[in-house]
């Protein structure tokens, strides 16, 4: 794809002190984790960026139905388990909410891809399946939707590295226009992607277009979505919104959600993603309950995973290669328990991980278990103590998660305790949907929630217990920013992942704010195999 651009970051207050403070082994004067830890930095926030981040509304072109007929539309790409395949999906047909919706017949529209190296002449071609979705209401006053048709089609038998055009639709009614994606490089310890950007709890406001617009402008290779996607949740099923969750009409009888709200999020993310790769976990606002305790309807049914592809029997947790990078995408709203099919098949899937072949062990999910946010702060606790070892034990370089509307970044850390073999945490939950931003820190005064309002009812539990050692001992928050929180800052933006070789991934964060290539967080994470010995195949 285009060229890169030069990475270049302003030198922010942290980076100053940093430079001014110490006399580090910078990589091209970039710090890097060999350093660390890092004193904890916090910017403060910046007032000037307040204000409620509001959605588009259903009258901008850029979420409005622009194709006819079967045309289709909501235009997709995302990663099988490897290089040589990925999936194309896509709608066609209009959605149906209200009364008298009579779901459309699935099997009346063909799935067909055809693709090859060159935009004139196709020389394969590839079928696959499709679906449709309903979300019921089973109460007076409260309307129905059926969805468009959704196709999945799998390509395999791709060259790595390689630029491919294609067409989707049914040849027999209609095709799309011809859309072009780039395959990963081959899985391999000197081959990697480029850039892959990481975002979390995107929404759809105008926020959300700054944050989406920044992204494209830095060429992404491949988007991980940590979660939390369209909000369609913040809805009534009549399309009237509110501005949170919790707040939201506590009157009606089940949790309403609008979902053509999904509809609006897939035409919008469009040019985005029908070239570039984006790769999906759920996040809490994707569980959707409705009628028979039906969840996750939407994002199962709307996003193609290779979960079969690698060895998972669920949309909620699935695995995949991307050059040397092998990504582990969890689920935190499913049993994660040593018992749980998850747990099972993550200890199966970490035990067939090389590290010759992937020395890059990424692990993504929705709710961070460091974060040190009042919002949402230790909720995830069940899940840290159920799986932080099993982590460990194989090595995961870096941690993804969403699910905070903020973003930090953690020192090395391990069970609470800073770990030059620990992971990095990072938290980019900053999309800029239309819920609150987390601004207060849960080390604040007044801030340290009660301990028992802090489990998440959908993960069950209660694991997080008063610290027992540390500066913290006998308290459930710090009295100051913990030792394990390098970085943290209430803006909007998204983080961009580049991995150099097998010991050095460059990280930025990039501010709404700022122009898009200036990073305001920056960082190489440093792996050191021959100090941290970990579990499983060659240790590279
Ligand atoms: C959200 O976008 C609006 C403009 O669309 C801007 O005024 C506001 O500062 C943004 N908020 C943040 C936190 O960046
Ligand atoms: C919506 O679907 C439910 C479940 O099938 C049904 O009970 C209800 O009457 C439907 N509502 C409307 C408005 O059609
Ligand atoms: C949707 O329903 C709510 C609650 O009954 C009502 O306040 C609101 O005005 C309705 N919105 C529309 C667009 O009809
Ligand atoms: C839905 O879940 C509730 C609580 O777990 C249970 O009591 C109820 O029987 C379930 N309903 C259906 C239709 O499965
Ligand atoms: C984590 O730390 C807690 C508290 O210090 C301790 O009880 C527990 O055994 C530790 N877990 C592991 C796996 O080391
Ligand atoms: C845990 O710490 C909080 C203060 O952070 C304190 O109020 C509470 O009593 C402690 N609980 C226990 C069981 O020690
Ligand atoms: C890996 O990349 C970093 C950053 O570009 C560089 O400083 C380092 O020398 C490289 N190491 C190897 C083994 O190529
Ligand atoms: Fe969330």
């Amino acid at each position: 794809m285009a060229a890169m651009p030069p990475v270049l970051f302003r030198v922010s207050l942290a980076l100053s002190c940093f430079l001014l403070c110490s006399e580090p082994a910078l990589v091209g004067g970039i710090p890097t984790t060999l350093e660390g830890p890092f004193p904890p930095v916090t910017v403060p926030l910046d007032k000037s960026f307040r204000g409620n981040a509001v959605d588009l509304p259903d009258t901008d072109r850029r979420v409005q139905r622009t194709v006819s007929g079967f045309e289709p539309e909501q235009i997709s790409v995302s990663l099988s388990s490897n290089y040589n395949s990925v999936w194309i999906s896509w709608i066609t047909g209009e959605f149906q909410i209200g009364d008298n919706i009579a779901p459309l017949d699935p099997n009346s529209v063909g799935s067909v891809v055809s693709y090859g190296v060159s935009s004139s002449g196709w020389s394969h071609q590839a079928t696959g399946y499709s679906l449709i979705y309903n979300q019921l209401y089973p109460f007076e006053g409260l309307k129905n939707y059926t969805s468009g048709i959704i196709h999945h089609v799998r390509l395999k038998g791709l060259k790595p590295n390689t630029l491919y055009y294609y067409q989707c639709g049914d040849p027999s009614i209609a095709m799309s226009d011809i859309y072009y994606f780039r395959t990963m490089p081959v899985t391999g310890l000197r081959s990697y992607p480029s850039r892959v950007a990481v975002v979390g709890d995107l929404g759809l406001t105008y926020n959300t277009t700054s944050t989406v617009d920044h992204m494209l402008s830095n060429h992404p290779d491949l988007v991980l979505l940590v979660g939390d996607v369209s909000y369609a949740d913040l809805y009534l099923t009549n399309g009237t919104g509110a501005d949170c969750y919790s707040c939201s009409f506590p009157q009606t009888p089940i949790h309403e959600t609008y979902q053509p709200q999904w509809d609006y999020w897939g035409r919008f993310m469009q040019p985005l993603v029908s070239k570039v790769p984006i790769m999906v976990i759920e996040g809490n606002h994707e569980i959707e309950k409705q009628a028979e305790n039906q969840t996750f309807v939407a994002y199962s049914s709307r996003f193609a995973f290779p979960s079969k592809e690698s060895g998972s029997s669920s949309t909620f947790y699935y695995s995949f290669n991307a050059g040397g990078i092998h990504f582990l995408m969890l689920g935190a709203y499913i049993s994660y328990d040593k018992s749980s099919d998850q747990y099972r098949w993550l200890e199966k899937d970490l035990s067939k991980v090389d590290r010759e072949v992937t020395p890059w062990l990424v692990a993504t999910w929705h709710p961070p278990w460091y974060s040190t946010y009042t919002a949402h702060y230790r909720e995830a606790e069940c899940m840290r103590v159920a799986m932080e070892d099993l982590l460990y034990s194989y090595g995961v370089d870096v941690v993804f998660n969403g699910h905070v509307h903020a973003y930090e970044r953690s020192n090395r850390v391990y069970n609470y305790t800073l770990d030059p073999c620990g992971p990095v945490h990072i938290t980019v939950g900053d999309g800029g949907n239309r819920e609150k931003m987390a601004i207060t820190h849960a080390d604040e005064p007044g801030n340290c929630p009660d301990p028992s309002t802090t489990p998440d009812k959908y993960m069950g539990g209660f694991c997080a217990f008063n610290f027992t050692s540390g500066p913290a001992t006998g308290k459930f928050c710090w009295d100051r920013q913990p030792e394990y929180s390098a970085y943290r800052e209430s803006s909007f933006g998204h983080g961009i992942f580049e991995v150099k070789n097998e010991t050095h991934a460059l990280w930025t964060w990039h501010r709404n704010q700022d122009l898009y290539k200036y990073a305001g967080d920056v960082i190489y994470i440093v792996r050191q195999p021959d100090k941290c010995p970990i579990k499983g195949k060659r240790n590279i």
